[in-house]
This record gives C-alpha cells, structure tokens and sequence, in this order.
C-alpha cells in the first residue's frame, strides 16, 4: 500500500516525519509531493496510490481517474470543499477529513488579525481595545468555539449563531445564541466568519448584511473566500466608509479591494489559519491514522461522501 502525501503548501516536517512512522509501522510506503506546478504533476504522482492526504488541494474528477488504484483520500484539514465528492463517490473513493485538529491555529490567527486590525495594522495612531466589543460568530463549529474560548479572555460579549447547532448548545458554552445570521450583523461589532463553502454559504454574505453592521463594524473572514458576495462587500464598504473587512485568504476582486479602501481592507497572502507546526502534526497524523484505521479495519469515522 502507498500513501501519497500531495500538498501544494507543505506540512511542518515534524508533520511529515510522524505521517511516515505511521505509514512505516502499518506496512505501507510514502510518497511525498510539495509545492507541485498543476494538476498534471499530481496526476502523475498519485498513479500508483493507495490512499491520499492533501490540505486545500484540489482533488478533481481528472485526478480521480488519474488515481485506479485509490482508495481514500483524507483532507488534513475541516473544510472538503477542495475535492469532488460526488466524482469521488463515483470512484468508490472515501473521503474524510479531519475535524477540530487545526481550529487551535485558525482561532488564535481571529485574535491576532483582531488586535492587527483595532490597531490600525500597527501604523503608530491611536486604536481601540478588543475588551468589552461585542463579537458574533457566524457558525459555533470547533474554530467558532476556540475563537469564543480565547475571545472570553479578552472580556469580550462573545454571541453566535449556527443554523445547525441548537441554541442552547451555544449557551451551554458560555457565548450568547443570536436568533439568526442578520441579528449577528445588527448587534456586534465584529463579525467573524466560520462557516463552510457551500452551494448555501457560497456568496452569502454581501451587500445586505454588512450594511447592517454598526458604526465601525469589522468583518473577519478566515473561513473561505467564496463566501462573500465581493460586489455586494464592495458597494457596501464604498457607502459605509467605517467598515473593514480582514481575511485571510485573498479575495478575488483583491486588487480592487486593496486600491479602493486602504487602511480598512486586510488579507493574508497565503492562507495562515492553518499553518502552524502544531496544527500540522495534529491533522497530518489523524489524516495517516484514519488512513490506516481505514484500509485495516473498515473504520470509516470521518467518511464525508456517504
Ligand atoms: C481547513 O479547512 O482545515 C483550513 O482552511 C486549512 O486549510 P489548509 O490546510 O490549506 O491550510
């Protein structure tokens, strides 16, 4: 069995060194293939595959019929938005991913592009402090509640909302339930954006939703980039010269947003959330263990295309 560990943006190599031990222990090879140019190059790798670990990869129909000998492919990550599912299904490939194991790295990189960001990107003027603001968090899924766990020790009003988790599990938590997406935007001062890439989520939040934010309003998207409507975002931050929007993840429209609101427009230049040593091992060494808890024994846990 061959395990291909296919990442355009590698993993720390602690990360990869633990995958192989746990490749080596179970029997099976590794294979390694980083900062690779396009699909081709991942075609060609994952020919004689087993089983898959990418990160935000795209694993794609033309891969999958790359892949005959593949089995299972497991996103090191939360979000599986980057693989064709239902071409994945069709291959009778499993998919998983690997829940909670980076949200640590994305909800400590909220608070400190929160504490950038009232801090005037650190330009020498006055700012504000995080304490007492009201936060909301669109989605209450593990970053949503390590980004309430931190936000608390800020003294912040940590709020929430989540269509699929009910409201007295948020309160149960200690952050106060919002009735819905838009109260999130009517009452808090920052809104911080967790939620997957979707056909619902996809272009949700636009023009009608961050007008409603309140004077000096900050949107925080360290989720996907797809989920803004960037025309509806644009309009908005043209007509409300106090809102800001910070991302990590370039918007596509980036350039415009970069010219048409400095000091009020932020984003990373490559995705960060993610990206630390810690979260690299955690999910890296998940997506190895699911991998061989799959082709040894069936266990199909995380399995997200059944
Ligand atoms: C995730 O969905 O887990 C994060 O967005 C991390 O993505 P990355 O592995 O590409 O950094």
């Amino acid at each position: 069995m061959k395990i291909l560990i296919a990442t355009q943006k590698p993993f720390a190599p602690e990360a990869v060194n633990g995958i192989k031990a746990i490749a080596d222990e179970a029997g099976y090879q590794t294979e390694v293939l980083e900062k690779y140019p396009d699909e081709a190059a991942l075609c060609a790798a994952v020919k004689d595959a087993d089983a898959l670990i990418v990160r935000s990869d795209k694993v794609t129909a033309t891969v999958l019929d790359a892949a005959p000998k593949l089995k299972i492919v497991v996103r090191a990550g939360a979000g599986y938005d980057n693989v064709d599912l239902s071409a994945a299904t069709s291959h009778s490939v499993v998919v998983m991913n690997t829940p909670g194991q980076n949200s640590n790295a994305v909800a400590e990189l909220v608070m400190g592009l929160l504490v950038y960001t009232v801090r005037g990107f650190f330009n020498g003027k006055t700012g504000t402090e995080l304490r007492g603001k009201k936060l909301g968090l669109l989605a209450f899924g593990n970053v949503g509640r390590n980004v309430a766990r931190i936000a608390k020790g800020f003294d912040m009003d940590v709020h929430a909302y989540d269509a699929y988790c009910p409201a007295d599990a948020i309160e149960k938590s200690g952050v106060k339930a919002a009735p819905s997406a838009d109260s999130l935007f009517e009452n808090c001062d920052i809104v911080s954006l967790h939620i997957p890439a979707t056909p619902e989520t996809k272009g949700s939040i636009g023009y009608d939703k961050v007008m409603k934010l309140p004077k000096n309003g900050i949107l925080l998207n360290t989720a996907r980039a797809e989920v803004i409507d960037e025309d509806g975002l644009i309009k908005a931050m043209t007509e409300r010269p106090d809102i800001r929007y910070i991302a990590d993840i370039a918007p596509a429209k980036a350039a415009e947003f970069a010219e048409k609101f400095p000091g009020r427009y932020f984003a990373t230049p490559k995705k960060m959330g993610a990206q630390t040593k810690e979260a690299n091992i955690n999910a890296g060494l998940a997506a190895a263990r699911q991998i061989v808890g799959y082709l040894k024994d069936g266990i199909t846990k995380f399995q997200v295309n059944k």
